[in-house]
């Protein structure tokens, strides 16, 4: 059986304007990351996602574009762009690129030719709509960042849809000039060779066309983000996604071995469907419930079984730990199980992504207010929504400003930054960083662990087990999600085992064990072999 690059591979999102500025002007730049290309060899990931560094306003931090064919100067230019995308495939790497179909800035020449009269042959580009008989919004949609989602326009008195901000209108994608147009942006990048796509927000391109209210939402708690008040029920995952997700498919099939990942946050039975009904869908419909669940070892091994169960044939899975709109991982879990988490990521079936700056344990840094940069926090104050928390520099060394700019940068740096590191935990053999690359070590010479089986295995309390097996090798992964030290007998799963790699880096690998004597807040990678007795649980 062969398997795609994006099944075998490790996804490494980087969020563009904090990764490395190269120019001095406190903000990450293209440039930056090509000067940082090794280290991202060094870690043993296969592909580099790019967060938006499109020509853009910056209402949104690049998710509202004025120009999806052009890099924004802040960026970089086209060629410096077609100078990386070379110098990743040199090093064997692959490039996915930010695909922002939902909405464009208002900034851009479709949105201002359209707002210019009734009757522009772009009206209809947009989602413009009379106001209701009392001359409000024309119904109860809500924004994404708080308030209605609709903004009157003054000069033709019509009010336009935003999911987002008012500075993102959204397309009309049941335009059939809107697809082309946008199908074409996808051919552009295709054309100059990126890999694929991580689209934002796929599953709410569509909106009913008969405009009717959403429901209101009757698990609504007070401190959610206001737009849980209501079930989105017209405004996202409608059945007409389904074409439109084929289209994008077919683009990017026009084109050999291109990948499209969509950001969807739905419960598991809505979100597999975006694999298509035959696998015509996007190859990887991100699978966010790593982010969303409770840090638990019965809850977790559950939505695994869950999730395994609801794939449909064919359909390849996918984990995500951190995300640029997400807490990161370290400041759900705490520095310990900060490692069981990256085992589990990076040993669980299917391709996982990860987030700048959490394979060396970065965390949520506080951000005064005198410097929040989210557009969601500004409108939404006080709930602690803001995602600024998550996007800060990333931490090369204990220089000032931690390596990642000689200027001020735009978010405030870590104040742990001396210690959480690149270049200290470099040194440092049993720091978080090197577990990664250790995980990521295997991941690429045991075919298990990248395309093996998987295999659950009965267990109790906070241990959660299971076995990766391809080609005859057959690897046990498990996990302690207590503090307490756990004993899982062998007995029923191998006659022999050998140690690979412990969460603590301090076991001998090759180790023969008899049974599994895992420590607190340990995690445990071994070879089963020999006789198995009785089978898997
Ligand atoms: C999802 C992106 O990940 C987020 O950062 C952005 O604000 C919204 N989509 C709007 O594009």
């Amino acid at each position: 059986m062969s398997y795609a690059w994006w099944q075998r591979g490790v996804v490494y999102q980087i969020y563009p304007r904090s990764f490395r500025d190269s120019n001095g002007d406190g903000i990450g730049d293209l440039r930056g990351i090509l000067e940082r290309l090794d280290y991202c060899v060094s870690l043993g990931i296969d592909a580099v996602w790019l967060a938006p560094v499109f020509a853009s306003p910056m209402a949104d931090f690049g998710y509202d574009v004025s120009d999806y064919t052009n890099i924004h100067p802040m960026f970089g230019t086209l060629p410096l762009f077609d100078e990386l995308l070379l110098e990743v495939k040199k090093r064997g790497l692959k490039l996915i690129l930010d695909y922002v179909p939902n909405h464009t800035s208002d900034q851009h020449p479709w949105f201002r030719e359209s707002r210019g009269s009734q009757d522009n042959p772009k009206r209809d580009w947009y989602l413009w709509h009379d106001p209701a008989a009392d001359g409000g919004p024309p119904n109860n949609w809500l924004s994404n960042f708080g308030g209605s989602a609709w903004q009157f326009d003054e000069r033709t008195g019509q009010y336009y849809y935003h999911a987002f901000l008012k500075e993102q209108p959204d397309l009309n994608w049941r335009n059939p000039q809107v697809r082309a147009a946008m199908h074409d942006v996808l051919r552009f990048w295709l054309r100059r060779g990126v890999d694929g796509f991580r689209v934002d927000v796929l599953w709410n391109l569509i909106k009913d066309d008969q405009w009717r209210d959403n429901p209101p939402n009757p698990a609504y708690q007070p401190g959610q983000p206001p737009h849980h008040n209501q079930i989105p029920l017209y405004t996202s995952d409608r059945p007409e996604m389904r074409q439109i997700v084929a289209g994008l498919r077919r683009v990017t099939d026009e084109f050999a071995d291109r990948i499209l990942i969509g950001e969807i946050y739905l419960p598991v039975e809505r979100l597999v469907a975006y694999y298509g009904s035959n696998l015509d869908g996007v190859q990887l419909p991100f699978n966010f419930q790593l982010l969303q669940s409770a840090w638990d070892a019965r809850g977790i091994a559950r939505l695994i079984d869950e999730y395994e169960g609801k794939l449909p044939p064919g359909g390849w899975p996918n984990w995500v730990l951190g995300n640029h709109d997400n807490p990161r991982i370290l400041s759900r879990v705490g520095v310990s199980q900060a490692r069981v988490a990256a085992m589990l990521l990076l040993t669980l079936r299917g391709t996982p992504t990860m987030y700048y700056g959490d394979e060396i344990g970065m965390d949520n840094v506080p951000i005064p207010p005198g410097r929040v940069q989210d557009p969601f926090e500004k409108n939404v104050p006080g709930l602690g929504l803001g995602r600024d928390p998550c996007r800060t520099p990333m931490q090369w060394d204990g220089s000032a400003n931690a390596g990642f700019s000689v200027a001020e940068p735009w978010l405030p740096v870590s104040d742990d930054y001396t210690e959480v590191n690149v270049q200290s935990e470099d040194a440092d053999r049993q720091s978080i960083l090197a577990l990664y690359r250790w995980l990521l070590t295997l991941r690429r010479s045991h075919p298990a662990l990248s395309v093996g089986k998987y295999e659950p295995v009965a267990t109790t309390g906070h241990l959660l087990a299971f076995v990766r097996e391809a080609q005859g090798q057959r690897l046990l992964v498990a996990l302690n999600f207590g503090a307490d030290p756990y004993e899982l007998s062998l007995d029923s799963i191998s006659s022999t085992a050998r140690v690979l790699l412990s969460t603590h880096l301090d076991r001998e690998p090759g180790t023969p064990i008899q049974g599994l004597g895992l420590r607190g807040n340990e995690g445990v990678i071994a070879e089963l072999s020999g006789v198995c007795c009785g089978g898997l649980k």
